[in-house]
Formats: structure tokens, sequence, C-alpha cells
């Protein structure tokens, strides 16, 4: 069988460092690792209207950031297919007929749906698009028949809904659809890096974000009022490193080799930490150390989007160029969607022939 990878992002923003560390850096190692034989990587405007329908300008502003933060971390459109989601109409489609396999209860319990709920106080009045946007990721996987899905932790129950509805449309109308894998970051670190202020999530509203696309200067300037121990008040102090924004960056982002270059009194990020713990380390030298580590990840990104952003016209070629190619392989999909389902009515010569018979002729 062969191995396929579908996976994306809401344009609702620039990415992050969150984003990069859960999902950007994996799917690049994938793309380049040879290992797959078709990628795809879609930017889910369609998603990002479904709590966004009062704010197209958002989304269609938001398209061009997500394309260069894509080319910037190494997404190459020779080896990756890079798409818009609402060109590729096969995919509604798709979810009209999915949802027939789906009850409101069952959306109703989706964690990841409730959670969005609250976030957005939706309460009093979901809008039915939103409510029901797990089924339309689960016609963007299945769409591409895809087999791995690299994603954070956050989407692993819109795995779990799109399984539920591959599993009962096999068993429906047989065999059609590809039940996917999903693929979480190994490192605990990366699973869910907190906002420079040690909330669990980095979320633009709350301005606790490190963007992909920041200045060298801005990026400083967030490591060094990075939050850290609270307790931690003199240099002498023991340290806590758990939960400590500083160190759970350092958990994501440091390579051993990087104390040589820059903090050459330690060997690894394990003597640093218990140097911490001990007490005797302030929290400027780890930070400063930090921005080292962060720079050398985040400088080739940057460069790159700085070229990429003398070429918009070609970006928005590589998209287009990407939808199409996308879109051939969401039809093909969406004809055995509906062979299955029976409703091929005009491909389907016995039907014609069977259908005249019984009228005798
Ligand atoms: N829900 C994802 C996000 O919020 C975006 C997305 C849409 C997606 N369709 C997908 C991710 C299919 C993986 C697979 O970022």
């Amino acid at each position: 069988m062969k191995k396929i990878i579908l996976t994306g992002d809401r344009p609702t923003g620039k990415l992050h460092v969150g984003h990069y560390v859960g999902s950007l850096k994996r799917r690049v190692e994938l793309q380049n690792s040879g290992e797959y034989d078709d990628i795809f990587i879609m930017i889910a405007d369609a998603q990002a209207l479904t709590d966004n329908a009062d704010n197209p300008e958002k989304v269609r502003q938001n398209i061009i950031e997500v394309a260069l933060d894509y080319l910037s971390v190494g997404l190459d459109p020779a080896k990756s297919v890079l798409f818009i989601q609402s060109q590729i109409p096969e995919l509604t489609e798709l979810t009209f007929y999915y949802a027939n396999l789906v009850t409101v209860s069952r959306l109703q319990r989706n964690p990841t749906v409730k959670s969005e709920i609250q976030m957005r106080g939706f309460q009093a009045s979901i809008p039915v698009g939103f409510f029901t946007y797990p089924i339309s990721q689960a016609a963007d996987i299945t769409a591409f028949k895809a087999t791995t899905v690299p994603v954070g932790e956050d989407q692993a129950p819109m795995l779990e809904q799109c399984k539920e509805i591959v599993h009962k449309f096999n068993s429906v109308y047989g065999e059609t659809l590809v039940d996917p894998q999903i693929l979480l970051p190994d490192n605990a670190a990366c699973l869910r890096l907190p906002g420079t202020d040690g909330k669990a999530k980095m979320s633009k509203s709350l301005g606790n974000c490190i963007y992909l696309s920041d200045p060298e200067e801005e990026v400083r300037k967030k490591i060094m009022n990075m939050f850290t121990d609270p307790n931690h008040l003199k240099v002498s102090d023991p340290g806590q490193v758990e939960g400590n924004p500083v160190f759970i960056y350092l958990d994501a982002f440091c390579r051993d080799e990087l104390f040589a270059e820059y903090l050459p009194d330690y060997a690894c990020l394990q003597e640093l930490k218990d140097h911490y713990t001990r007490g005797g380390l302030g929290d400027v030298k780890v930070k400063k150390f930090l921005n080292n580590v962060m720079q050398e990840e985040l400088a080739p990104i940057r460069a790159r989007r700085h070229e990429w952003e003398q070429r918009i016209p070609e970006v928005y070629e590589i998209l287009k160029t990407g939808s199409e190619t996308a879109e051939k392989v969401a039809a093909q999909t969406l004809t055995d969607v509906k062979r299955a389902m029976k409703i091929d009515y005009f491909n389907d010569q016995a039907l014609i022939a069977e259908q005249s018979e019984r009228y005798g002729n």
C-alpha cells in the first residue's frame, strides 16, 4: 500500500514555534526521508471560515502568511503538494455524504469541539458548519487516502472521529476508504509548547507566541521576558525545571552540540538543569543560551522567508498548481465513494441493462 501524508493548518495567523516543533519540523523530515509516495499539505481556509464566517478578509490575508511559513521551514513544492482547501470542491461533497454516518451526540462529545465551543463563547449559538468541521476534516484526510497524519496532540480527537467515519463507511458501503494513523511528535516538550508567559497554549489573542517570521531582535526580547520559575528569585536559590517554560523550550529546541559553541561550561542539557536545580545559576544566563539555541534554528527559516517574500506571485502559482494536483486525487476518491454508495448511475451499464430488462425490453 502507498504511504501518503496529509496534514494542514488553518490560515488564521502566522505560524509560531509551537506549530514548528509540534508538526512543521516533522513534516519536513518526513518529506526529506523519501519514505512517502505522496505528501499533501493543506491550507485549511474552509475550516478557518467555520468560526470566522464574518471575517473572510482575515482568512484571505493569512493564506500567503501560512504559505510563506511552509516554504520557509523547508516544505518543498517539488516534493510536497501545497494546496488550498476551498479550491477542492470534492471535499465538500464528501463531507455531505459522511455527515449521514455521524450523530449529533458524537460530535457533542468530541473533546476538541467541546473546548473550542468554550473558547469561542459559542455555547448559545453554535454555527452548524463549525459544529460539523470534524466531518469535513475526515473528508480532507480520506480524500487523499492518507495513511499518516502528522499533527499536534490537540488534533487527536479529530483523527479518532475520522477513523470512526472510515470504519462506518467501509462497513456500510464496502472497503473503500483508507484508515489513517496519527503521527504525534515523539519529544514530550514538543507535544504542547507553552506560551512565553507559561500559559498552557500559545495563542495570538494571549500575545504569548514567538512567530517563525519574528525578526531576530523580537525573538530575543520575547525570550528575555519569558516566564520562569517564580520562586527562583536570587541566583543562589534552587530553581525548578519542571513546568518552567525556559527549560521546556530548551527540551524542545536544544541539541547538546550547541553547548560547545554557546555555553561551554556545560556538556549537555542535563548538566544545565542539575545546576539550576541546585541553585547558583541565574535565569538570564539560561535565557541567553536559549536565545542562541533558538536563533540558530530560526535564522535559516527567516532567511528563506525573506527570499520567498520577493517572489509572491510565484507562491500563489505554487498553490494554484498544488490545488490542481490535489483536486485530481480527491476527484478519484469521490468517484470511488459514489460507486460504493451506489450513486454512480450513469457509469453503471449493468444498472441500465437491469432496469431495461425489468421493463421487458
Ligand atoms: N484542524 C487543523 C488545525 O486546526 C487543520 C486541518 C484541517 C487539518 N484539516 C486537516 C489537519 C486534516 C490535519 C488533517 O490546524
